[in-house]
């Protein structure tokens, strides 16, 4: 008998929108596990290296081949693994988000990684985070939603959070590389960033950090009821 397929909650949409905090949280109250698939790209980034994206595509291709994703712990305490390290603290600059986004344009890149994140969804109940979880990678997902917010409130809160970690932020130049990823994310020609048909999409300007959560887990435990 084939296996039940698996239950997957996608939650797309640009840097910044507080996906991040917003899923792991959701993932816990939902009890499923939770994919950061941006930290896949980070991750290829770190190991390519600056100027990672210019590399010969075998070059790029046999580096993907030889990353081995796993999902550790469960709900929010859900950890991405590659080769059974977690991404290190020093990947989630703005930088090495710039330089993902620059791998994340390249077929074989978003090829290799969308093999790895289906694989990894049919090994547990998921929510998964990223840009193209909705389109592309999981578009049978019975409940899908897109975060958004303003440029303006995006780089805002990146400032906020840095100073939280004491880390003095400028936020022109914050604005200004969250413009460009987002130009480089939606503007590329496969599995731009985009809501899927069927998203609910949550505007999260003026909304707090507990009523995202709130709204995702009402809508995914709705969902699931009407499955
Ligand atoms: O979400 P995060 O900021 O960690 O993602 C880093 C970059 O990885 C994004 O700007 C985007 O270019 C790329 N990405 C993607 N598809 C995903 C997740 C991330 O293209 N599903």
């Amino acid at each position: 008998m084939p296996a039940e397929p698996r239950r997957i909650i996608t939650i797309d949409g640009p840097a910044g929108a507080g996906k991040t905090s917003v899923s792991r949280r959701a993932a816990g109250a939902l009890s499923v596990a939770y994919l950061d698939t941006g930290a896949m790209f980070r991750a290829l980034a770190v190991r390519l290296g600056r100027g990672g994206h210019e590399l010969p595509e075998p070059a790029i291709d046999a580096a993907l081949a030889a990353m081995a994703f796993s999902l550790d712990g469960s709900g929010s305490d859900t950890r991405l693994l590659v080769d059974g390290e977690p991404l290190p603290e020093s990947a989630r600059t703005e930088d090495v988000g710039s330089m993902a986004s620059k791998l994340a344009v390249l077929p074989v890149v978003r090829a290799r990684l969308k093999l790895a994140q289906q694989a990894l969804g049919r090994t547990t109940d998921l929510l998964a985070e990223g840009r193209d979880m909705g389109t592309a990678v999981f578009p049978d997902a019975p409940c899908k939603f897109f975060l958004d917010a303003s440029a303006e409130v995006r780089a805002a809160r990146r400032v906020g959070q840095l100073a939280a970690l004491g880390r003095p932020a400028d936020y022109e130049a914050i604005l200004t590389a969250i413009r460009s990823r987002d130009d480089q994310d939606r503007n590329r020609a496969e599995a731009p960033l985009r809501p899927a048909p069927d998203a609910r999409i949550i505007d999260t300007s003026d909304m707090t950090e507990d009523a995202v959560v709130a709204a995702i887990v009402a809508a995914a435990r709705g969902a699931s009821r009407h499955a």
